[in-house]
């Protein structure tokens, strides 16, 4: 196998002269990416040279000067203000979320939550960095007991059941344009008794909210949107005056950016992601006309690192049983290719998280409040919109300063709240 992978070496060496002679380096890179998919595809790529590969991509994704990023991000937000709120919405859901849902009770963690998680320690368990996680979005979203809550994208139901069960005077309605997750949901919700919760199947493109929140939450389903100024408006008319939207979202430190097909490097977007968005940390930041923000905070990348470690484990951990239900949703002889892509899908992920010690992508936490009272007519005008962007609770100050501030801001946040934290951890461990 070495000699095999050898000789396939010395012959791309051979094409990469005569490709860089003829200058055609477009040549070299097709040979480059035939040889990559035929070896990975089987399974016979090491980690280590996977991994190898994809920090180099990750390393080429950043050669912008500042001044490229910034002009780029100024049309960036511009573009997103037209397009719609979400697109090719069909592809993502069919790529990830009807999965059977066998495949991520296996990966995920009890909570099933497949969204960055909270390593506290570094001795946490996935099924303790889920919850501690959970328990922080209670905090920073300041849920509590008698609020109406909406969560939009609930995934398998790791947050809304996570609510309903720590604030049983509390009415969940949970929102995902997957069926199955509805079902995975609606199950568990009667296994654990749990009565003040209600999931709705929808796509966001489409929904309209019937009643009025407290509080509108949202784990990691912004990155499958575009026009977020509309989304943000939306949001706003299913708040009551006063009432709060908090959203996680996965992030660059200063670059957003489309997931788009435009090489065969681009295999995430292709198989993955289709129609999704990376933001830049301070992204939403520039859709502020309805809805101002109140706090912001950053979470480290390392923590979705070993997140999405933890699913690899796993993921190669229940190898013969994934093989199984691969089988039977990809069809047999794609089995093994789809085996794969899962795999360098962790991987990849689980890189770029970890890339620059977790410092150049990561989560962001955002806390935006719908005014109330005469604050309402002011919120859409740009000095306002300024202002409240300086952070109402002193963590949005954050947005222009360094990402370590941001996270003290958070920490400091959560240590507000210990009891509704403390709270939210005994339901989870019921
Ligand atoms: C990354 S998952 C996160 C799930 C969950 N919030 C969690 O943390 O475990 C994204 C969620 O957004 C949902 N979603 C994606 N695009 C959507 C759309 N267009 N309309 C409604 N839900 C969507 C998916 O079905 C999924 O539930």
């Amino acid at each position: 196998m070495a000699l095999l992978l050898q000789l396939q070496g010395a012959l791309l060496l051979v094409v990469r002269y005569f490709a860089d002679m003829l200058h055609l380096t477009q040549l070299y890179e097709l040979a480059f990416g035939a040889f990559m998919r035929y070896f990975v595809e089987r399974d016979l790529v090491p980690d280590f040279l996977l991994r190898r590969g994809i920090r180099l991509l990750l390393r080429k994704r950043l050669a912008e000067t500042l001044e490229e990023q910034v002009q780029h991000k100024v049309r960036f937000v511009e573009e997103l203000k037209v397009l719609p709120v979400a697109v090719q919405t069909a592809a993502a859901n069919e790529q990830h979320y009807e999965l059977p849902t066998e495949y991520f009770t296996a990966v995920l963690g009890t909570h099933r939550k497949y969204s960055s998680c909270l390593y506290n320690s570094p001795r946490d368990s996935l099924d303790k960095a889920e919850a501690n996680m959970l328990a922080l979005y209670c905090v920073r979203a300041g849920l509590r007991e008698g609020q109406d809550i909406l969560e939009l994208g609930c995934g398998w139901g790791s947050l809304s059941l996570f609510v309903a069960r720590a604030f049983p005077g509390s009415r969940v309605t949970a929102v995902s344009n997957s069926r199955t997750q509805r079902e995975y949901i609606l199950q568990r919700a009667q296994e654990l008794d749990v009565r003040n919760l209600q999931v709705i199947t929808a796509d966001m493109v489409e929904f309209q909210a019937t009643a009025q929140y407290d509080r509108i939450v949202s784990i990691e389903m912004f990155e499958h949107m575009k026009n977020y100024q509309e989304l943000l408006r939306r949001c706003s008319t299913w708040l009551r005056p006063g009432g709060q939207l908090f959203v996680h979202i996965f992030c660059h430190k200063t670059n957003p950016y489309h997931f788009e097909v435009r090489s065969e490097d681009d295999w995430m977007a292709k198989y993955f992601f289709s129609g999704g968005t990376m933001p830049s940390l301070d992204l939403l930041l520039h859709f502020q006309r309805h809805l101002a923000i109140s706090g912001l905070w950053y979470v480290s990348g390392t923590h979705y690192s070993r997140t999405l470690e933890a699913w690899l484990v796993n993921h190669d951990k229940e190898r013969r049983y994934v093989m199984g239900l691969f089988e039977r949703t990809y069809g047999r002889a794609a089995a093994l290719k789809w085996f794969v892509y899962w795999r360098l899908f962790y991987l990849a992920c689980s890189e770029l998280f970890n890339f620059n010690g977790g410092e150049e992508w990561g989560v962001g936490h955002y806390l935006f409040t719908k005014p109330q009272g005469p604050e309402a007519a002011a919120v859409s005008s740009p000095r306002r919109r300024a202002a409240a962007g300086a952070g109402a609770n002193g963590a949005g100050g954050g947005a222009s300063g360094s990402v370590k501030a941001a996270v003290a801001a958070a920490e400091a946040g959560a240590a507000q709240a210990p009891a509704a934290a403390a709270a939210s951890r005994r339901a989870a461990a019921k």
